[in-house]
């Protein structure tokens, strides 16, 4: 495996690797590598030349400093699950200066509204973040195509709108929820829950299911009603919030539209972590 932690020295490399006809994949991380983050590579893998992943702990996505100074960083361990991938992956690991050539600050975003919702409301500055970072990233690796999970869906969706509307040359691909064996949506934040909160979080994908089913012959109000009443009565999570979305404007749902695709959103609190899930409904 290939290892940058400067940018200069990865530009170089990616130069000597490029051809005319050949693909650079892209997989930024924070790290912490889980098997939801290498399947996504394991994509990357099987769809381009060349793979290239980072790992940076991005200081100005996080709105909270607690969340920040507890984020894992586990290059170690994270080095070992790469070369146990794939010895043909690029890992550009860098330092905040080297990304941020100064003190990290965030460019201010619009994204048409993608930020003002769900973990937008409740992560003020997060997704200027998110933009600034990713912009940063795709001009240094200038990747063909990138892959994000459609666990931060929002995420993905305001990569795509910034991708659109700064005419990037890279196609953003959408991967699906990788989840652990009682489909709690895999996060590296889930090694921070105890054994039995863990176990328990398997409400919350059963949840979206319930609410899945219930959409069909139900309104958004009802279903998100019926969401709140259920947490209510379970005093280990407090649920943050929970919606049902139309997925290209991410705007909550009103009045069911067949020609539209809806979503529904979760985010819980458990002992201090949150988690988040998401479920596609029609
Ligand atoms: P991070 O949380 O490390 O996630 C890196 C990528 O892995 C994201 O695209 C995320 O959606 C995806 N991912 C995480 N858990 C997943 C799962 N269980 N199934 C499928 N995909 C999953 O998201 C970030 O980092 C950062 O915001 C980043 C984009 C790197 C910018 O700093």
């Amino acid at each position: 495996m290939h290892i940058f932690y400067g940018k200069a020295a990865l530009i170089d490399f990616l130069k000597s690797v490029k051809t005319t006809h050949s693909t650079i994949g892209f997989v930024p991380t924070m790290g912490a590598l889980h098997q939801g983050h290498l399947a996504l590579m394991q994509k990357s893998l099987l769809e381009n030349e060349n793979t290239v992943v980072s790992i940076f702990v991005n200081p100005t996505q996080f709105n909270n400093p607690e969340d920040l100074a507890k984020y894992p960083r586990t290059l170690e361990e994270d080095v070992k699950k790469l070369t146990a991938l794939s010895s043909k992956i690029i890992l550009y690991a860098p330092t905040v200066e080297d990304i941020y050539d100064g003190q990290p600050v965030s460019q201010s975003f619009d994204f048409d509204g993608l930020e003002n919702q769900m973990e937008g409301k409740f992560r003020p500055g997060h997704f200027d973040g998110v933009g600034t970072i990713v912009k940063r990233l795709f001009e240094i690796v200038e990747p063909t195509n990138a892959y994000f999970g459609e666990k931060d869906f929002q995420q993905l969706q305001i990569v795509k709108k910034m991708v659109a509307k700064n005419n990037l040359k890279v196609n953003v691909v959408g991967c699906p929820i990788y989840r652990e064996p009682n489909n709690l949506a895999m996060s590296s934040r889930n090694e921070r829950l105890s054994a039995k909160e863990r176990e328990e979080a398997a409400i919350i994908f059963k949840t979206l299911n319930i609410a899945k089913e219930k959409f069909m012959s139900k309104s958004a109000t009802l279903v998100s009603e019926w969401v709140q009443q259920s947490f209510e009565k379970n005093p280990m999570f407090t649920l943050e919030y929970f919606v049902i979305a139309d997925e290209a404007t991410l705007l909550p749902s009103l009045r069911k539209n067949k020609n539209k695709k809806y979503r529904a959103f979760i985010a819980i609190v458990v002992n201090n972590i949150r988690l988040i899930d998401t479920i596609s409904l029609n």
